[in-house]
């Protein structure tokens, strides 16, 4: 058993709504606290000092000043990929859209044919040397999706190439079957012709296989329908798979499907109007928005704040991928949109940890509290205020991974 600590406040981002807005005055505050953790699970939170004399632990004592919050969750990224797509970017400055750039065959296709090159060693690397990045970030959980390998056999080697990174990496990985992200150029067929070959033939290999339990579809104009993703998803949830979904990021239409098919999320919604805020907030998926493609297409940001105040949850993830969201800063796009979006510091670590734990069905972790993953961060401050506030240019000093730093 390990006492951690003093830290001079930590918010344990315990017992707050997973719906709505909040106020900074919501968050719970632990002064000169201390983490007793022991097997990488948490045994108790409180006063270092009183926790001293109540535990006989090791001591692992900090010097300085230090504020304590559960590890950071990405909760979307793609981060399975190879090669670059700065030429894409540099065709953006010049004016091309990311719809225009996709209709000549870049965009999505072109990682999908520079990843397909590469084996399922050289992906687990990239894939764990991105994840890498993460953590030092303080990310401790990261969702990756397959989808830039688009048949049966890339898609399968993508999952294995995410299963070998998270055994590579000490954060933790959570993979996403993304195989429909677009309709590849080389199917011959239409788009229910591929999906119901993924439904036939990826998706029980990939249960039996243990690779994933989670499912994703990009419905767009440039990629599938929402005709054609309603019974695909209808029936991956059928097999036991958690659905989320890319939707409404730059055509709408997408709100009234995740909540018909009972989506954990729906990520993107930079398109999302009012009636599709309203939607949202009738039901019970978590929109998930993701700054870092506004701010690598140059596009709005999700409306976050009116998502709040209509009463729905709200998660922040990177969306890190070589196209639309190059930066991979999880922390410095969720400051960002938070100062465009007006959202409390509040919102903005919720979205960041217990909320994003609910979207990938991981309660497990999220928040600093007896029984819960001992995934802590700390920054070196005194004053929790000053992380957002220095707009992520104070990075983490100090990551616990399951108790270990
Ligand atoms: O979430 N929207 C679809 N997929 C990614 C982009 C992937 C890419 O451009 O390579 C996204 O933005
Ligand atoms: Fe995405």
């Amino acid at each position: 058993m390990t006492l951690t600590g003093p830290f001079k406040q930590i918010l344990t981002m315990d017992n707050l709504p997973w719906k709505g807005h909040l106020s900074d005055e919501q968050l719970e505050i632990v002064p000169d606290g201390g983490i007793v953790h022991h097997e990488g699970k948490i045994v108790a939170v409180g006063n270092f000092h009183e926790l001293k004399q109540h535990f006989k632990t090791i001591i692992e004592l900090l010097d300085g000043d230090f504020v304590a919050l559960p590890g950071m969750m990405d909760v979307h990224t793609h981060i399975c990929w190879a090669g670059s797509r700065a030429t894409d970017y540099a065709m953006r400055l010049s004016g091309k859209t990311y719809l225009e750039i996709a209709e000549a065959g870049g965009g999505i296709w072109h990682t999908v044919r520079e990843t397909r090159e590469a084996s399922v060693v050289e992906l687990a690397e990239l894939t764990s040397q991105r994840a890498a990045k993460l953590l030092k970030d303080g990310v401790t959980t990261i969702e990756v999706k397959s989808g830039y390998g688009l048949s049966v056999e890339q898609e399968l080697k993508l999952l294995e190439a995410i299963w070998l990174a998270d055994r590579n990496t000490k954060a933790d990985l959570v993979s996403t079957c993304l195989a429909a992200h677009i309709l590849p150029k080389d199917f011959e067929g239409n788009e229910t012709g591929y999906l119901q070959l993924m439904i036939e033939k990826l998706l029980p290999e990939i249960k039996s296989r243990q690779l994933s339990n989670r499912v994703d579809i990009f419905v767009e104009k440039s990629a599938f329908s929402i005709q054609g993703a309603k019974p695909y998803l209808l029936k991956a949830k059928d097999m036991g798979f958690k659905l989320t979904i890319h939707g409404d990021q730059f055509s709408v239409g997408v709100a009234a499907l995740a909540n018909e098919v009972e989506a954990i999320s729906i990520d993107h919604l930079e398109a999302a109007t009012e009636s599709e805020i309203t939607m949202l907030a009738k039901g019970d998926v978590i929109p998930v928005v993701l700054p870092g493609a506004s701010i690598g297409l140059g596009d709005p940001f999700a409306p976050a704040r009116k998502l709040l105040d209509a009463g729905t949850s709200l998660v922040i993830a990177s969306d890190w991928n070589p196209g639309s969201a190059s930066m991979g800063n999880l922390l410095t796009e969720a400051v960002i949109l938070g100062v465009y979006e007006k959202l409390t510091m509040a919102e903005v670590w919720a979205a960041l940890t217990c909320r994003a734990a609910r979207a990938l069905n991981k309660t497990d972790r999220g928040v600093l509290k007896v029984g819960k993953i001992a995934d802590f961060i700390a920054f070196k401050t005194n004053d929790y205020q000053e992380i957002l506030y220095q707009q992520g240019a104070l990075k983490p000093e100090i990551i616990w991974k399951n108790g270990v730093n």
